[in-house]
């Protein structure tokens, strides 16, 4: 897809994959609006992106409060006709055995990682509509697939984002607007720098650098498919775990139970 004069728009966009894909859309000639909570940090990213050439704004924003994201889109739209693709990637993760978190936590995580892309959508659909022309991406996570122990909350605003998009796909049928979740397995990326990822390993040696995520969201505002997992293979183990879960749950249960066992 030539992007060149496209608008893109990218939650978190302070660091990571978010970071990654303004780097990556920019190189492509793509006018950016780069949203997260950190301005001092998207200052930075545009400052970064100033070599490209292209229009670059930044809009702070907390994504999992409703106003702030309707005040964001009402700068954006005042400067920009429509968003031709809409990068739903802000999120974390807190990780912790359920009866260990507060219910604020679990909140926390829902708020930002599922209703923050709902609240993006809803502002910025009408328009494409409109303009029967779009491509919204969501990036969720191999946590879409799998109930994981220690990260049961996240991986369930993984799954409501997966299956909030796999909905809509069918209503955007024929409106010229499409949709496609980008699912990776782990990534370098500060992700895991939250506290409660204290003494857990950061990285396996099979994660994923962010351009290689990048990429799969490049590729993904132009894909007629509902699901891009990143790397391909993984999708194998989402078929097995789908097919034989009786088999799969068991394995998967315990390796996780370890982790969190030498956790703590
Ligand atoms: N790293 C992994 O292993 C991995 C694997 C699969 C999926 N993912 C998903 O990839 C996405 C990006 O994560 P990352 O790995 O790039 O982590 P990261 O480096 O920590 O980046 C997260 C981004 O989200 C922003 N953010 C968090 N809460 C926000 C909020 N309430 N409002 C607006 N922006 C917010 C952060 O910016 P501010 O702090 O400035 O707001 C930051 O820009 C997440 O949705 C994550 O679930 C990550």
């Amino acid at each position: 897809m030539d992007f060149k004069n496209k608008t893109i728009l990218i939650t978190g966009a302070s660091s990571g994959i978010g970071k990654q894909t303004a780097i990556e859309f920019a190189k492509n000639g793509a006018n950016l609006i780069l949203v997260a909570r950190r301005k001092e940090k998207l200052d930075l990213v545009a400052q970064e992106l100033e070599k490209f050439q292209t229009l670059v704004i930044v809009c702070p924003c907390d994504v999992s409060d409703k106003d702030q994201v309707k005040e964001m889109s009402k700068i954006v739209l005042e400067k920009f006709d429509s968003v031709d693709i809409l990068v739903n990637n802000a999120g974390f993760a807190i990780y912790g055995l359920v009866s260990d978190l507060s219910i604020d936590e679990i909140e926390s995580q829902m708020k930002t990682n599922y209703l923050g892309m709902v609240y993006c959508i809803k502002n910025f659909l009408p328009l494409m509509l409109e303009k029967k022309s779009g491509h919204i991406v969501n990036v969720a996570s191999v946590a879409a697939s799998f109930g994981l122990p220690g990260i049961a909350s996240y991986c369930a605003s993984k799954f409501a984002m997966l299956g909030f998009s796999e909905g809509l796909k069918h209503e955007l049928k024929n409106s010229g607007v499409g949709i496609t979740v980008v699912s990776p397995i782990m990534v370098k990326t500060n992700f895991f720098d939250h506290p409660s990822f204290e003494t857990m390993p950061k990285y396996s040696p099979t994660s994923l650098s962010s351009k290689t995520v990048a990429n799969a969201i490049l590729k993904a505002s132009n894909s007629p498919r509902l699901e891009i997992i990143v790397p391909s293979a993984v999708r194998v183990a989402v078929w097995l775990k789908n097919t034989f879960p009786y088999f799969i749950n068991p394995i998967l249960g315990k390796s996780f139970k370890n982790q969190l066992k030498s956790k703590n």
